[in-house]
C-alpha cells in the first residue's frame, strides 16, 4: 500500500503528474459528499469487522483502524477536520486522515474494497435514513391538513372542473384530496426501501473480490436485508436514486398544485382565502400589496426537483456499465432535492397554519354557475323514471331559463321550473339547495358531511401507520 505521504493521492505510484488544478478542483466532489461522513465511516467500522472476522486482517489492524475512524468522527463533528479539495471526496478525505494517525496499517482498509461499492454503501444509508425522516416530514404535514379539514367540514365551496364552477363541495373534501395524494407519497417512499435495503458492499470495482469476504456479515451489521445479486449492477445502479428523486418530484407537484389552487383563491377575483401577515410578502414600491410569495417558492421549487429526476435519468441514459465519474453527481442532486422537499413541508405547513378561509365567500360563489344542475337531473331521473340523457335535456333547458331571467337555477320558482316539464315534484326546489347538494353526495369517497367525517377519522388511523 502507498504511503500517502506529502499529501499526494495514492495513485502516484502509477500516475506521475499531478492533475491540473482546473480539474483537482472540479473534479472534486468533496465539498458535496462530505455531508456522508458517518456512514462513510459507519460502513467502513462494518467493513474492517468482517475483515477481521474472515481472519482477511488481524485483531489489532481492526482495532487500530476502527479507534481512528472513531477519533475521525470525533474530529468531524467537532468541525477540527480538515477538509482539504486535493482530496477528491470524503472516502479519500478520511482514508489520507487514517493514514496520518496510524501509519501503514491504514492501508489495511481498503481490502476488498473499492471506492465504487463503498459510495454506494454510504449513499444508500443516507437515503434509507432521509426517506424516514422525509416520511415523518409528511406525516406531520398531513396532521396540519387534517386539523384545517376537520375545522371546515361544513365549509362549503364551489368544486372545479376546467377552473369553472362545477358543483358544491365540502372545503374540507377538497383539504382530504391532498391527504390521499401524500399518503400516497408516503408509500412511494416506503416502496422503495427495498431496494435501499440492498447491501452494495463487496461488490469491490465491479467483478467481487478474490479475498473471502462475508457480505452476509455486512449486510446485518449495517442494516440491510441482503446483498445485491450482481457486482457489475451494483456499481452501475443508480436506479434508487432515481426511485428518490421521482418520489420527491411527485410529492413536489402535489405541493405544487396545492400552491397554485391558492395563489389563485388568494387573488382579489377569487378571495376565497385569506393569508394572515406572516405569509405574505410586501411590494418595493406599491404600498398596499400583500403577496403570496411562500406560495410561490413551493411552486417554483418543484421545477428544481424535477430538473434534478430528469439530470439523473438523463446522465444514466446510454452509460455503459459500470461505473463511470458522470455518476458522481448522483450526490449532489439528492442532496438538492432532500433538502428543497424537507423546506418545502415545513413551509406549506406554515402556509396551512396561517390562513382562513373566507367562507361567506366560498358559499356565495359556490351558487354560482348553476351549481346544483346535476343534482336536478339526477332528481328528475329518481322522481319521474326519466333516462338520465332525457333528464340532462330537460335540465340544461332549467338552466337556460335562469339564465334568461338572470336568476340561478336555485332562484327559480317551482312554477318556472315546471314551465320546462310540469310533471316535475315540488321536493325539487329542496335537491337543488347548495348544502343539501353538498350533503346528498354519499357514495363513498363522496363529498357528504359524514362521509367526510368518516373519512377523517380512517386518514388520522393511517398518518400513524
Ligand atoms: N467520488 C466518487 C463518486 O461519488 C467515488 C467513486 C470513485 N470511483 C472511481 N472509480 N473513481 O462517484
Amino acid at each position: 500500500m502507498s504511503k500517502n505521504k506529502n499529501n499526494k493521492p495514492v495513485w502516484t505510484s502509477r500516475i506521475n503528474q499531478k492533475n491540473t488544478s482546473t480539474f483537482q478542483k472540479l473534479g472534486s466532489s468533496l465539498n458535496i459528499d462530505k455531508r456522508l461522513f458517518r456512514e462513510d465511516i459507519l460502513a467502513s467500522i462494518a467493513h474492517v469487522e468482517m475483515l477481521e472476522k474472515q481472519k482477511i486482517i488481524s485483531l489489532s489492524v481492526k482495532n487500530k483502524i476502527i479507534w481512528g475512524l472513531k477519533k475521525i468522527l470525533n474530529e468531524i463533528v467537532k468541525k477540527k477536520f480538515i477538509f482539504d479539495l486535493k482530496n477528491e471526496d470524503i472516502h479519500m478525505s478520511i482514508e489520507k486522515r487514517l493514514f496520518e494517525i496510524l501509519g501503514d496499517d491504514a492501508g489495511f482498509i481498503h481490502t476488498a474494497r473499492s471506492r465504487n461499492d463503498q459510495v454506494l454503501a454510504d449513499l444508500k444509508i443516507w437515503l434509507k435514513n432521509s426517506t424516514y425522516d422525509i416520511i415523518g416530514e409528511l406525516n406531520k404535514t398531513m396532521k396540519i391538513f387534517l386539523k384545517s379539514a376537520e375545522k371546515n367540514v361544513d365549509t362549503i365551496m364551489p368544486g372545479f372542473t376546467h377552473l369553472k364552477n362545477a358543483q358544491p363541495i365540502s372545503f374540507a373534501h377538497y383539504l382530504t384530496a391532498y391527504i390521499e395524494m401524500f399518503l400516497r407519497d408516503k408509500k412511494r417512499f416506503q416502496n422503495n426501501l427495498e431496494n435501499l435495503n440492498e447491501n452494495p458492499l463487496g461488490s469491490a470495482a465491479l467483478s467481487g473480490t478474490s479475498f473471502n469476504i462475508d457480505r452476509f456479515y455486512t449486510t446485518k451489521k449495517l442494516n440491510f436485508k441482503k446483498p445485491t445479486g450482481n457486482s457489475i449492477d451494483t456499481v452501475a445502479d443508480r436506479d434508487f436514486v432515481c426511485d428518490f428523486l421521482y418520489s420527491v418530484s411527485l410529492c413536489s407537484i402535489h405541493i405544487s398544485r396545492f400552491s397554485e389552487e391558492f395563489i389563485i383563491w388568494n387573488s382579489d377575483v377569487f378571495n376565497l382565502i385569506n393569508l394572515n401577515d406572516k405569509i405574505v410578502t410586501g411590494s418595493s414600491i406599491m404600498p398596499q400589496k400583500k403577496n403570496p410569495d411562500p406560495l410561490e417558492y413551493l411552486r417554483g421549487k418543484s421545477g428544481t426537483v424535477l430538473g434534478n429526476l430528469i439530470s439523473m435519468i438523463t446522465i444514466l441514459k446510454g452509460l455503459p456499465l459500470s461505473y463511470f465519474k458522470d455518476l458522481q453527481d448522483d450526490k449532489e442532486l439528492v442532496f438538492s432535492s432532500f433538502d428543497h422537499i424537507k423546506n418545502c413541508l415545513r413551509i406549506l405547513r406554515e402556509v396551512l397554519s396561517n390562513f382562513t378561509p373566507n367562507k361567506k365567500r366560498m358559499l356565495e360563489l359556490s351558487k354560482i354557475g348553476h351549481t346544483t344542475s346535476t343534482d336536478l337531473a339526477d332528481f328528475i331521473v329518481r322522481d319521474l323514471n326519466y333516462p338520465f340523457r332525457k333528464a340532462y335535456s330537460i335540465t340544461a333547458k332549467i338552466v337556460n331559463l335562469a339564465e334568461k331571467k338572470d336568476k340561478t337555477i336555485t332562484e327559480l320558482s317551482l312554477d318556472e321550473i315546471r314551465s320546462i316539464d310540469k310533471k316535475i315534484g315540488s321536493d325539487v326546489l329542496k335537491v337543488i339547495n347548495i348544502k343539501n347538494s353538498v350533503n346528498s353526495k354519499k357514495s363513498y369517497g363522496g363529498t357528504s358531511f359524514d362521509n367526510i367525517k368518516k373519512m377523517i377519522k380512517k386518514y388520522k388511523k393511517e398518518i400513524n401507520d
